[in-house]
């Protein structure tokens, strides 16, 4: 059933909100507009959480977080409950001064439960008067005890096995996009903002080295022998924002406001690939102004993290993949960091906006690049970054799914995973660059400045971002607004015809190298004298459907490709192999598959093994043996490829 929001009578608890025009979703309360989200049950439109104080116990032994959550809300006048998301918690009471009663209503998937706690009336003494904004009547304090499940998607429970260092468990957790409820009870939609503190009390293993326990937050340097760390967010953020992180960790400065946590054994290798973090942050701050978080800093977690990077709040947690050696994979971190303004300062309001974060995040991300490393870096990223794009949108045409080619998303009843594809990052970045070209950078730089500005802490959509850009750059500009041909990004599905393509001298070098070696030239006579991270890719992207098996053996021999540590190249390489079935390889592909966790490089590997009987016989064996060690978001989305389980 699909419930009309806004509507003034009671909803029926447990029903997603329904998706209504963007004029109709626009509700005021407490001085922001907040656009309905279909991916939540909260209803931040009667109480609203402002704050979150948790109290949590880590429980490695039994693999779970326990204690409570206390909630700051703010009510609307004569609303009556509370809605908080929930997914597999345990649920043990509710008090505001006195018990409250709640129901948890029956699981829907992936969106888990939605609880709603009746709220004491409002003369009953539970309250504390109204503040600020007209439409708070008052603001109550709530707690939830409550504890995880051991299989909490957002929650990864490490064997120390599964460390660099082997001896300490480790824990992390990965909230976006909507698995912050799994761990916490909350409003778990992007459109809802709130600042944090946090108690959490680490019980170390026996005979181990005391954990560190680190959030999007202010953060403790050194470990505490008493294992309590306590916590303060007083930015306020959405729940996909929240992270913890405890093991084995050790600090390494990098400059006066940044540095990074790692185990000890990598945490030196870390810090050398980093040291251009403060350049970033400089560069960054110049483009769009002030860096608005306090510290930033950078985690290096185990192999298994699913992400290449994710931008917690003054803490991006980053995979280890992306230590090379050479810094050539450092843009993650300069789109993390970009993150801080694009997503973290003014937030996607729901799902179906993704691409107000990732867009504007690449986009963000390039200048960085330009900015600290050169134009001729950032070209070489930018066409790697369109065949990512064009490749993407291929598969979603030939796959039915052409409307998920579009920038302003509609995800109904899916999983906002589904939205996380190349088409918000790249397209979302080509657009940007669109308008830039068509206004010049200057004014462009300036527009985006005062969306930073003018939006900082607010959540947003499409329409508001098209609204501001009418209003603050085109207005007048009839040529312009042609020019740039707005509907056809943001509304309509592929690849506009007016899309900027870069070119790289560097990356022709490398097709021509590869050109030679199609024509029949051997690998050890090819000059790849110096040869870049993203020349080698690229290089390798090249290799033409027809190459032999003596071919890629020559390539093997000569360039040690099966060995490589650099995690991008690597992957390149074995892409190929698996597309070509050049069998030699799959010891090294086997490897790489049970050694890290990376979706990005997972899924199109096991996808295309499950193109072929031997292949998917192949892809099902290593994965029975892998998938223990992944975490949850990687097994989601390769049980799905592989029909695990079906
Ligand atoms: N915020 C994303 C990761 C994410 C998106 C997690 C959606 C869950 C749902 C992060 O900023 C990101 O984009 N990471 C990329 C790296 C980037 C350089 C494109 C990744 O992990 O590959
Ligand atoms: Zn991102």
């Amino acid at each position: 059933m699909l419930v009309p929001a806004g509507c003034d009578g009671p909803v029926p608890s447990g029903e997603l909100n329904a998706e209504v025009s963007s004029t109709t979703a626009r509700r005021i309360h407490g001085g922001d507009d907040l656009a309905t989200d279909i991916h939540s049950f909260s209803r931040p439109d009667e109480a609203r959480v402002k704050r979150l104080e948790l109290e949590l116990t880590v429980d490695f032994a039994a693999q779970r977080l326990s204690g409570s959550a206390r909630l700051q809300v703010a009510v609307a006048p004569g609303a009556t409950r509370l809605v908080l998301d929930t997914r597999d918690l345990v649920i043990a009471a509710v008090r505001a001064e006195q018990p409250l009663k709640f129901t948890l209503a029956a699981a829907q998937g992936d969106f888990g439960s939605a609880m709603t706690i009746e709220l004491p009336s409002a003369g009953s003494g539970g309250g504390s008067g109204a503040s600020g904004a007209a439409a708070v009547a008052r603001e109550l304090w709530i707690e939830v005890d409550y504890a995880t499940s051991p299989g909490a998607a957002a929650l990864q429970w490490l064997a120390p096995e599964q460390t660099a260092g082997g001896k300490s468990p480790f824990l992390f957790t990965q909230s976006q996009a909507i698995l912050a409820r799994t761990w916490v009870p909350c409003q778990d939609s992007p459109g809802v903002r709130m600042t944090y503190g946090a108690r959490i009390t680490v019980k170390s293993p026996a005979g181990g080295p005391p954990l560190l326990a680190v959030m999007s937050a202010s953060n403790p340097q050194r470990a505490a022998a008493d294992g309590v760390y306590t916590f303060d967010m007083p930015q306020p953020i959405p729940s996909y924002l929240l992270a913890l992180a405890v093991g084995d960790l050790e600090f390494r400065p990098l400059g006066p406001r940044s540095g990074v946590y790692a185990e000890p054994s990598v945490v030196g290798r870390a810090a050398a690939e980093f040291v251009d973090l403060e350049s970033m942050i400089g560069a960054a701050e110049k483009l769009y102004g002030p860096y608005r978080f306090g510290r930033y800093d950078v985690l290096v977690l185990p192999p298994s993290f699913p992400f290449g990077g994710m931008e917690n709040p003054r803490l991006t947690f980053a995979t280890p993949t992306i230590l090379a050696g050479d810094r050539s994979l450092v843009s993650l971190i300069a789109h993390e960091l970009a993150h801080s303004w694009s997503g973290n300062l003014v937030t996607n309001a729901t799902w179906n906006d993704f691409w107000l974060n990732e867009g504007f995040t690449v986009y963000f991300e390039h200048r960085i690049m330009e900015a600290v490393f050169g134009d001729e870096f950032e070209d070489a990223l930018a066409v790697l970054g369109l065949q990512d794009l064009e490749k993407t949108i291929a598969e979603l045409t030939e796959g039915g799914l052409v409307r998920d080619t579009w920038l302003r998303l509609d995800l109904t009843g899916r999983n906002p995973d589904d939205g996380v594809t190349e088409v918000a990052y790249q397209k979302g970045a080509r657009f940007l660059q669109v308008i830039e070209k068509t206004v010049g950078r200057e004014r462009f730089d300036r527009f985006l400045r005062s969306w930073f500005d003018g939006n900082a802490f607010q959540s947003r959509t499409t329409d508001d971002f098209l609204g501001f850009l009418d209003r603050e750059l085109l207005a007048g500009h009839a040529d312009w607004k042609t020019a740039i041909a707005i509907p056809a990004w943001v509304d309509g599905p592929g690849l506009p015809k007016n899309c900027p393509r870069a070119t790289s001298t560097a990356l022709a070098r490398a097709s021509a190298q590869m050109q030679r070696f199609a024509e029949g030239a051997r690998a050890s006579t090819l000059d790849v004298n110096g040869f870049t991270t993203q020349q080698w890719q690229h290089l390798l992207r090249q290799l033409p459907a027809t190459a032999s098996a003596a071919q890629f053996a020559d390539l093997d021999a000569t360039f040690g490709l099966s060995k490589r540590g650099n995690s991008e190249v690597l992957f390149e390489w074995l892409a190929q192999s698996v597309a070509h079935r050049y069998e030699p390889a799959f010891a090294a592909l086997e490897h790489f598959l049970t050694s890290q966790g990376r979706r990005k490089f997972l899924k199109p590997l096991y996808l295309e093994l499950s193109k072929s009987e031997s292949g998917k016989a192949l892809a099902t064996r290593i994965y029975a043996k892998a998938r223990p060690g992944y975490h949850a978001v990687s097994r989601d989305t390769i049980d799905g490829i592989l029909k695990w389980g079906k």
